[in-house]
């Protein structure tokens, strides 16, 4: 299910399913005409590593796309295990820049 909703100037949407017990999630924000930005995404931890994560960032890019994005950012937390940035990477995202909070942003074409 997607749920779009207007807060302010950046168009938003929300991105949800349910599998059995679990649930995936984000959510994406406008961060300029080309560019969104994918934030929180969340896969219940008992359903974790089985492709869901994958998935929704399939649903996630598929969004983007449809709604005329021609890039796909997000940053990966300082304190994020060591496995997530590579995990981004595998899925096509690139470093780009540090900000002054250690986030490391990273970006796609979609
Ligand atoms: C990040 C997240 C969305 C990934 O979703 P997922 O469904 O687990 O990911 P997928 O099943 O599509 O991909 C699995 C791959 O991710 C990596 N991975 C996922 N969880 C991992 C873990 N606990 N330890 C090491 N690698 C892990 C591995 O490469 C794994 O492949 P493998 O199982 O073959 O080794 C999910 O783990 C999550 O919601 N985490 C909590 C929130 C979070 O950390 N978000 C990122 C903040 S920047």
């Amino acid at each position: 299910m997607i749920i779009e909703h207007n807060w302010g100037p950046h168009r938003e949407a929300y991105i949800t399913e349910q599998y059995g017990k679990g649930i995936i999630c984000a959510e994406i924000r406008r961060e300029d005409p080309n560019t969104c930005i994918l934030h929180d995404l969340f896969v219940t931890p008992t359903h974790q590593r089985s492709g869901y994560g994958r998935k929704l960032m399939r649903k996630a890019l598929e969004y983007a796309t449809r709604n005329g994005c021609r890039y796909a950012i997000l940053f990966v937390a300082p304190d994020a295990e060591q496995w997530v940035q590579p995990w981004y990477e595998r899925l096509g995202f690139e470093q780009y820049a540090i900000d002054d909070k250690g986030r490391r942003w990273v970006k796609k074409n979609v």
